[in-house]
């Protein structure tokens, strides 16, 4: 293990940054920003970050492969963007090389590679959450079916983007996808419905301390109205209003911090995102929906314009567990990002199309407008469509409501065949 400098003070830094989504744009962009940073790579990213940075055709699950580029190009710092690797334990072998690395090792990934495992630990911690129950046996469905009344939440416990999870009134329904699963996996996490809002809190942490980021809201619904089934993320906006000054003190009493004493005292303390997936119901008590061990997707792309502070001295401190002395800072401005999706998105994808108008930005004084590029790729001298989610319209502005015409007017720039977005993003708070 190599030995780190109590306080992250680099300069022409080298940054890797692992996975190929908006997510991944969005902290290339961030750090483009950073007076820290000399050069960014990326690995494996897409036609977005080739644009900014420098692009590595190695998988974000190949771990080894990953190790290798951190050491060929001598990173100072790798953000890990997807949860794969980091529950493959990539942190943990960059640590071992002396390569400081954003993102739990694979012990602290379980809370995201297992939501079992993390129920466990919010009971044991007193967390508040919603009650579960194991099913293993065909037999036990229709008594386990019986103990929550309808909507029925039902979890496969697996990494699966935000979509082993199925919600529904329909109680044949739920019995079948409780059914498949048992056959599947062996066993099904049935959940307590929670009512309320959502909201994404991203937490910064280290053991020295951690930083809340401005919460942020997710539409994971395909459809306008937060209809139709769930997919990685359709669109989202910060600062969220429904993680008012009250709710956040509680959610920080409540939930962070007795994960962060947890997460701190561990033999490898936790250094990375937290992030914390809220349901607040009408009285403004927050319960966890779920953990994730990185920076979510879309809500990156709205998180990251809004933090005034070097993003590489920001998440370096993390990974070297000084970040207790970074002075935080924020702008006082709000964003939005509106997801383009491939036809037939989410249930498949329609990939292989050209993309037109990726290069559309805005820029008026304090408002800024671009697009963060998530399935794209260069072919022939165009960007085609490589995934279900394309790309994102980003606007960041003084306040949401122009914050949104500028996504707006970005993703009616953007040219693809029979794709889709939502017209309502951001809804709940304009
Ligand atoms: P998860 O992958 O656990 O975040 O679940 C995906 C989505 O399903 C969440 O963002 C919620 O919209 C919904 N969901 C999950 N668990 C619950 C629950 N216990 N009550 C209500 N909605 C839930
Ligand atoms: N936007 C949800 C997630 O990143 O899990």
């Amino acid at each position: 293990m190599g030995s780190f400098p109590t306080v992250y003070t680099m300069s022409d830094a080298v940054v890797l940054v692992v996975g190929g989504g908006g997510r991944e744009h969005a902290l290339v962009l961030g750090l483009l920003e950073s007076p820290s940073v000399g050069s960014i790579h990326v690995a494996p990213g897409n036609a977005g970050t080739a644009m900014n940075a420098t692009n590595h055709a190695v998988s974000a699950s190949d771990i080894h492969g990953l190790v290798d580029l951190a050491k060929m190009i001598r990173a100072d710092l790798v953000i890990v963007g997807p949860e794969g690797p980091l529950v493959e334990g990539l942190s943990d072998r960059l640590r071992e090389e002396g390569v400081p690395c954003f993102g739990p090792h694979a012990e602290g990934a379980r809370l995201e590679g297992s939501k079992e495992y993390a129920k466990q630990m919010m009971f044991d911690l007193g967390i508040p959450t919603a009650s579960v129950i194991r099913i293993e046996s065909h037999d036990a469905i229709d008594s386990a079916l019986d103990t929550f009344s309808s909507p029925w939440v039902v979890k496969r416990d697996v990494l699966a983007g935000g979509k082993g999870v199925t919600v529904t009134s329909d109680r044949v329904l739920a019995h079948a996808t409780v059914s498949d699963a048992i056959d599947i996996d062996g066993f099904v996490l049935l959940e307590e419905f929670m009512a309320g809002e959502e909201a994404s809190m991203l937490v910064l942490m280290d053991e020295s301390g951690y930083v809340c980021l401005p919460a942020s809201q997710d539409h994971k619904r395909v459809g306008e109205g937060d209809t139709g089934p769930n997919t990685g993320g359709m669109g989202a906006y910060a600062p969220a209003p429904v993680v008012t000054e009250a709710v956040k003190a509680r959610a920080i009493e409540e939930i962070v911090e007795p994960m962060h004493i947890h997460l701190s005292s561990q033999e490898i303390p936790y250094r990375g995102c937290l992030y914390v997936g809220l349901m607040i119901d009408t009285e403004g008590s927050p319960r966890v929906v779920e953990f994730n061990v990185r920076f979510g997707d879309p809500e990156t792309q709205v998180t990251i314009p809004l933090i005034a502070t070097d993003l590489n001295h920001l998440l370096g401190a993390c990974a070297n567990g000084s970040l207790s002395e970074v002075d935080v800072k924020f702008h006082d401005s709000a964003s939005m990002t509106v997801v383009l999706a491939s036809e037939g998105y989410p249930k498949s994808a329609e990939t292989g199309r050209i993309l037109g108008g990726s290069d559309g930005c805005i820029e008026e004084g304090e408002i800024r407008g671009f697009i963060h590029h998530a399935g794209t790729r260069q072919e022939g001298g165009k960007i085609v469509s490589s995934g279900g989610r394309v790309c994102s319209a980003t606007g960041i502005a003084p306040n949401l409501n122009e914050a949104a015409s500028i996504a707006y007017r970005l993703i009616d720039g953007l040219e693809l065949e029979g794709s889709h977005h939502r017209r309502d993003i951001g809804y709940r708070a304009l």
